[in-house]
């Protein structure tokens, strides 16, 4: 298989996030603990995850880095945005995520970002209000303003590319509107400052239009809309989402997949939550935490396939919760009842109950998330990257198409494009050649 021609990753990548809360925080003082440090980035595909390549008697293992050209997180510079005028060690103190002790140690560079001005509507997001935001005539008059801190921020930095990753608040729910649905109705609204264009879509019209790729960490409604993904092929420009995949729903699509391959039927999934961090205050607002809960519940509906198999699903009960509560603070506390069955009908329970920090598993997503999308980018990829699938609760997926939520086939995806973009065999664990089954001796 020919490999595909990728740029160099030479230079600087500037990591661009729209919100410096607990995540952003967290992925920014990690890696910066990790290069000057020694910090293991645990949790990171792209740094500790290896790739078998050909036969497995080959014996060929390399490290994900060392096979795909990545930058490495020598290379990486940091921007933010944020409603509130924090630098990134007060925002990091505040998250309350990592310990004085680790932060003390990169506090000089992680007081050097200093969030710019945000684009921020009250109207789509509840429970939280700053004064770190940007004034203008227009929604198209902020676009452009953003355009211009992106500039400012390559040339400053010196950075010869750019990513963007949405890590701020998560915003309310809203259907796709008329206005979305084409890129000339999208900038006749932002020009007329149309109220069913959220600041998140202005982040990423602007990105997207300054050539940035951009990712989604959010459950709301922004790039997935056919104006921007209009937009995105338009400018040759990769783009993926939505809603990090790190807690209760990472477990969930590893043992939802584990039911329906032994096909053992399940009644009920009733999920709770409670944490009690910034992000836990929004989505106490019932408008935002619409957009949550529908991009937790999705996924069983598609792994299970209940019109498939009526049998083993066709009643099941999904409910998910999720509630504020102060004192866990980024320390979230996840519980799942399963009611399943199994030979003969007969019931049996799943209980799981997570304890978790939900920045220390979202944080690596963020690096994985940079890395691949720039790599995408040198390799001249566009639109929607749906091999990114692996990192995310709502995948984005091409028109007409459903979106594949089963954490393994998403990993086999991940690692199958990777292997594609170097001209390696696609490995399809079926080993048929390896195995004399018909006696006839092996090849
Ligand atoms: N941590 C996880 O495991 C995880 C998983 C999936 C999704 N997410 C999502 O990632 C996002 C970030 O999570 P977090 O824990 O860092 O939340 P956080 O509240 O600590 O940080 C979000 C930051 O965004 C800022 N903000 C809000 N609106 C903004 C805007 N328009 N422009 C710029 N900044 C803005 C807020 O002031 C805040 O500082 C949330 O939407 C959350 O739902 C997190």
């Amino acid at each position: 298989m020919a490999k595909v021609a990728i740029k160099p990753a030479k230079g600087r990548l500037g990591v661009l996030t729209p919100g410096l809360g607990a995540v952003s925080t967290t992925f920014i003082a990690g890696v910066m603990l990790a290069r000057k440090h020694g910090f293991a980035p645990i949790g990171s595909i792209t740094q500790l995850q290896k790739i078998r390549l050909g036969k497995r008697s080959e014996g060929r293992n390399p490290l994900i880095r060392e096979f795909v050209p990545l930058a490495s997180l020598s290379q990486l510079e940091f921007g933010a945005w944020d409603i509130f005028p924090d630098n990134a060690y007060e925002a990091a103190m505040k998250a309350g995520v990592l310990s004085q002790e680790h932060l003390s140690l990169v506090r000089r560079e992680l007081e050097g970002i200093k969030p710019m001005r945000a684009v921020f509507d009250p109207s789509f997001v509840k429970n939280i209000s700053g004064p770190n935001i940007k004034k203008a005539k227009s929604k198209l008059e902020l676009a452009s303003q953003l355009r211009q801190d992106i500039r400012n921020f390559r040339r400053e930095k010196r950075c010869s590319r750019l990513v963007m990753i949405w890590c701020a608040s998560t915003e309310r729910y809203q259907d796709e509107q008329p206005v979305h649905m084409s890129l000339a109705a999208f900038e006749k609204g932002l020009a007329e400052s149309h109220p069913s264009i959220s600041p998140s879509m202005i982040y990423a019209y602007a990105a997207l239009m300054e050539g940035v790729p951009f990712a989604n960490g959010s459950p709301q409604l922004t790039h997935e809309i056919p104006a921007l993904v209009e937009l995105a092929r338009k400018k040759g420009v990769p783009v993926a989402g939505k809603d990090f995949k790190t807690g209760q729903t990472l477990v969930k699509t590893a043992v939802a997949p584990m039911l329906k391959m032994r096909m053992l039927g399940c009644r009920g999934w009733f999920s709770t939550n409670i944490l009690g961090n910034r992000d836990g205050l929004v989505l106490d607002d019932p408008g935002s935490f619409r957009s949550k809960e529908k991009s937790k519940k999705g996924v069983l509906d598609y792994i299970l396939q209940p019109d498939e198999y009526p049998l083993l699903y066709k009643n099941l009960f999904h409910k998910v919760r999720i509630e504020y509560y102060p004192p866990k603070n980024d320390d979230k506390e996840g519980w799942d009842n399963i009611d399943i069955f199994g030979w003969l009908g007969y019931p049996m329970q799943i209980k799981i109950n997570f304890l978790c920090k939900d920045s220390i598993l979202a944080a690596p997503v963020v690096l994985d998330l940079a890395l691949f999308l720039d790599l995408a980018q040198r390799a001249g990829m566009r639109g929607i990257q749906e091999w990114l699938s692996f990192y995310f609760k709502s995948p984005m997926h091409a028109e007409g198409l459903y979106p594949e939520h089963d954490l393994s086939i998403q990993h086999m995806k991940l690692k199958n494009t990777l292997r594609y973009l170097m001209g390696e065999r696609l490995i399809t664990h079926l080993g048929i050649e390896y195995y004399d089954y018909w006696g006839k001796g092996k090849k």
